[in-house]
């Protein structure tokens, strides 16, 4: 951590970074090098228009291994509605756009965030277990410009992912890399206190999906050791990347427990294709998942007692899924809600409340998005099989259950590094430990349609922040898919409650 402190004593003085090596300056924000930009945002009180500073192409590492995906672009409002204003000292909004695991850059194709844009075809090879796309609720810009709106400072960094392979064949892209990246902006952004515009002490992370999954993690890791080799072979910042929130949307995280959660709670839905999935494997999966359930060891909302597989659905339903279904319901129209209700019998809604069986939302979702094992797949076709690649090979197993099935190898083991990575990439396994660098304050956000992953990974990430006395944020979306942000405003209020 850098050792200065910063010292807050006039404008000019207040930057000091006395210690800094040559590599780190490197890494110093040039406050001047700005465009000036505008543009309107529709904002639940009506439009603003937003005039702001935009810095592009900042590279966050003094040693890069690809500047396109290791940089990010700054933005800060200076005027909103011809008035001035100050975001100095501001939250700032970091919001990745990582979509499937796959890499995002902000300077490739004329600014264009990467990864998976809402509406965008899912890229080739990222059609099975990679990612289906955003479903047509899906709102992922959101955020950024009601936080502009809000007079915040944007950041948004861009990542290596999956998809990048050098011209020796090798995945550079692969898990650790985008938390890696990641970890680094947060550095360089705490690194440059005072100079870049905002108050790194109020850094709110952002994602949706692949970069939920990411948001989280990062608000779990914070300051771990276990990234220190990563860092400091790209020249990160040696500052803290611990944040003060973490807002994830649809989260696909808990990998390597993803394929049996996934077959205890979508198990019994038929697939998209018709074809029923293998009956056996899914069988085989789901009974794996009360055992890994109780070894977290959650409890439920309001003293309810132990989170067991036994009892979540009900916890779904009571905690999640019924208040989603009467907020959604409350806010019809009279005429459509009883249209609803109609088309819909098997929801009861009484006195605003709905209450309804798991069994009858379970049927009422409908198609499973995806085969069986949901995450590991036998063939390696999945994202994630490719996210856990190493050097030239481009997919492996993550779970001992479809490696020994792939393989027929009863004994088989995962490769060395493999175990290491793969808690690198979960933020439960840093929860697990109480990470003392971990954010205090999250966003956890699903909608009650989305069957990309288990219902239970938002539920047991909410349910372990919440036992270790963060303060938590989570509900769903009702009849909302994948990477659905309904109350952008409301995550905006959010921030400045938490930040007040
Ligand atoms: C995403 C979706 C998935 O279904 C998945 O397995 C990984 C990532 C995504 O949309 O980012």
């Amino acid at each position: 951590v850098t050792a200065t402190p910063l010292v807050a004593s006039g404008c000019d003085s207040r930057h000091e970074h006395d210690t800094e090596s040559a590599e780190s300056d490197a890494l110093r924000f040039d406050p001047e090098k700005y465009s000036i930009e505008a543009k309107t945002v529709a904002t639940a009180d009506g439009e603003r228009r937003i005039t702001y500073h935009q810095y592009k192409g900042i590279v966050y590492v003094a040693k890069p291994v690809d500047e396109q995906y290791q940089s990010m672009t700054v933005s800060v409002p200076v005027q909103i509605d011809g008035s001035t204003v100050d975001a100095s000292r501001a939250p700032i909004l970091l919001s990745n756009n990582i979509g499937g695991y796959m890499s995002s850059s902000m300077t490739k194709s004329g600014g264009t965030p990467g990864g998976l844009p809402s509406g965008a075809a899912p890229p080739s090879g990222a059609t099975r277990g990679g990612s289906g796309g955003f479903d047509d609720r899906a709102n992922r810009t959101g955020n950024p410009d009601l936080a502009l709106a809000a007079g915040y400072v944007v950041v948004e960094p861009g990542a290596r992912g999956r998809d990048l392979v050098g011209s020796d064949g090798v995945y550079y892209g692969v898990a650790p890399a985008a938390i890696v990246d990641l970890k680094a902006a947060v550095r360089y952004l705490r690194h440059n206190s005072g100079r870049v515009p905002g108050n790194t002490d109020w850094i709110i992370s952002t994602g949706v999906s692949a970069g939920g999954a990411m948001s989280a993690l990062l608000g779990a890791s914070g300051d771990s050791d276990r990234y220190h080799s990563y860092l400091t072979e790209l020249g990160a910042a040696d500052a803290s990347d611990a944040i003060f929130a973490s807002a994830g949307y649809c989260p696909i995280t808990d990998l390597e427990h993803a394929d049996m959660a996934y077959e205890w709670n979508w198990g019994a839905n038929p697939p998209q294709s018709g074809e029923q999935v293998d009956q056996t494997v899914s069988r085989e999966l789901a009974t794996a998942f009360p055992a890994y359930q109780a070894s977290l060891n959650l409890r439920g909302r309001n003293g309810s007692g132990a989170l067991t597989a036994d009892n979540y659905a009900d916890h779904l339903l009571r905690t999640y899924l019924q208040p989603a279904a009467g907020k959604y319901l409350k806010a019809l129209p009279d005429a459509e809600r009883g249209a609803y209700l109609a088309a819909n019998p098997w929801l009861r809604f009484d006195n605003d409340t709905a209450t309804f069986t798991w069994a009858d939302y379970l049927t009422h979702v409908g198609a499973r998005k995806k085969n069986v094992p949901a995450f590991d797949a036998f063939d390696l076709s999945s994202g994630e099989n490719n996210e856990f690649g190493n050097g030239t090979t481009k997919a492996r197993h993550f779970t001992l259950y479809s490696l020994r099935h792939a393989t027929g190898d009863a004994n088989a083991r995962l490769d060395s590094d493999l175990p290491d990575k793969i808690e690198l990439m979960n933020p439960m396994y840093f929860l697990g430990r109480d990470n003392p660098g971990r954010a205090r304050h999250w966003w956890i956000r699903v909608g009650a349609k989305d069957s990309d992953t288990s219902l239970t990974v938002v539920g047991n990430l909410a349910a372990k922040l919440e036992n270790l006395g963060a303060n938590v944020n989570a509900a769903m979306y009702w009849d909302a898919g994948h990477g659905s942000n309904e109350d952008a405003g409301d995550f905006i209020a959010w921030i400045r409650g938490i930040t007040g």
